[in-house]
């Protein structure tokens, strides 16, 4: 199999070009891996292919989005169509309407939707909803969870011990340059699954804060779930204090047809959704309450909330997101579900087989290999200096012909069978092995 990092490789000579045009080469910051990003030509069903014309399994579809893969069938013809009709307009359309309807009927905490481009705009829309309704300013988040490259939420999702702070109050640390510093002392920044702490935080600065923003189940956390009745609590602290709770489903959407507030519960005011409500095209949409989300009505005098959005709700996004959510009805996702865990199942033994010191958490099609034995309660039990030793098996992987995500997130397609499963489980038996021997994870683990 070539290797895209050999000099001669179609993917080295794309990126000695690309990077005299684009930053890095790559405007895809997640996979850039060393020593350069690699290129990908084409995709179909479960499998891509790279520039250099070799062939892979897609086990990370797009950071998650592609929940069917590459070009399924309903979702070009449903695309081609609308393509051939109009491509945007200055007005709404019959497919933003089908797919707010759709949304709304599978999500009972969701009454009202609005769509944007991304997940980020999601996102950001439910945090100035929530602004815009409470009249307060700060946003509290969890830390090591991921939402977006907004500024309020670029706030300790990748923080390390020389600067968290304690435990039971983490401390605001920015995931990024750009951001304001005062931007991120805004952000209060709360321990996941700790009830204690979360209360006392939450408590002290409840007049200042418009809402608690939680990624049921954050990729970027490890995949930990929420703890029996956290979420429960979690709805019952904000409703107390007149504070908004807004999940974060971009990813976790993933897990159930009535996404991950019906897989974990929690009633939130407010829901942001992308990925693959957009069936592969660009989307973001956020839900909730109608008394909340009136203050994007534009048609209200005095709406609160000023937002537009050229490609906002386009028809091409619309449509192939109605194709691809309306091939996901309860059977898919059940049968996604055991395909799942039986992976999850099947990579778990084979690192307890090579006796590498890992797991292997996740739920619904999602999955996600840590290298590290410790039960995970929050964001600091997850080894953050295991992320080297990821990379390098991101690249074992690579070659044993299985693209996942720098960090270890990979999730199943639907025209993903059982011997696809194998296939994973197969390929990381012989990525495991191709890792140097000395390597601190491989052989270390406890028995
Ligand atoms: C949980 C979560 N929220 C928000 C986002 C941002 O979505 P997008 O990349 O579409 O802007 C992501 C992206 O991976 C995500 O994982």
């Amino acid at each position: 199999m070539t290797r895209f990092t050999d000099p001669d490789s179609a993917s080295a000579r794309l990126f000695a070009r690309a990077r005299r045009v684009i930053p890095g080469g790559t405007s895809k910051a997640n996979l850039h891996v060393k020593p350069h990003p690699f290129y990908l030509a084409s995709g179909r069903g479960c499998r891509v292919t790279d520039v250099d014309g070799v062939e892979r399994l897609d086990a990370i579809n797009n950071f998650t989005a592609l929940i069917h893969g590459h070009a399924f069938p309903p979702v070009v013809e449903a695309v081609t169509r609308q393509v051939a009709r109009g491509t945007a307009f200055a007005a709404s359309t019959p497919e933003e309407v089908a797919l707010a309807e759709l949304l709304t009927a599978r999500v009972p905490a969701v009454e009202r939707v609005r769509f944007g481009n991304s997940g980020t705009e999601a996102v950001m829309m439910a945090i100035k909803a929530a602004r815009a309704y409470t009249g307060r300013d700060r946003i509290a988040k969890f830390e090591g969870a991921y939402h977006g490259y907004y500024d309020d939420v670029q706030v300790s999702f990748s923080s390390g011990p020389d600067t968290w702070g304690p435990d039971d109050a983490p401390a605001s640390v920015p995931s990024s340059g750009g951001v304001p510093k005062h931007r991120v002392l805004e952000t209060l920044v709360l321990p996941w699954n700790d009830r204690d702490a979360v209360e006392r935080l939450v408590t002290a600065h409840r007049t200042e804060l418009a809402a608690v923003l939680v990624d049921p189940l954050s990729n970027r956390m490890g995949f930990i779930p929420p703890a029996d009745g956290f979420l429960a609590f979690l709805r019952q602290l904000t409703r107390a204090h007149g504070i908004l709770l807004i999940y974060d489903e971009v990813i976790s959407f993933r897990v159930g047809y009535h996404g991950a507030q019906g897989r974990y519960g929690g009633d939130p005011d407010l829901t942001a959704f992308g990925k693959i409500i957009g069936g592969g095209f660009p989307v973001g949409a956020t839900g909730g309450r109608a008394e909340v989300m009136e203050v994007f009505d534009p048609g209200t005098r005095g709406a609160r909330i000023a937002s537009g959005g050229t490609f906002s709700a386009n028809p091409v996004s619309m449509a192939a997101g109605l194709a691809a959510m309306q091939a996901m009805d309860e059977a898919a996702f059940e049968r996604m579900d055991r395909m799942g865990a039986a992976l999850r199942r099947r990579l778990g033994d084979v690192l307890r087989g090579r006796r590498v010191a890992g797991q292997v958490t996740g739920d619904g099609s999602l999955f996600r290999l840590l290298f590290t034995e410790r039960p995970l309660r929050h964001y600091r039990d997850v080894d953050q200096t295991a992320e080297a030793g990821m990379e390098a098996l991101f690249l074992a992987l690579f070659d044993a012909g299985v693209l996942v995500h720098t960090n270890g997130l990979g999730c199943l397609s639907t025209p993903m069978t059982e011997r696809e499963v194998d296939e994973l489980a197969g390929a990381l038996e012989r990525g495991l092995a191709t890792l140097p021997a000395t390597s601190p994870r491989v052989g270390s683990a406890r028995r």
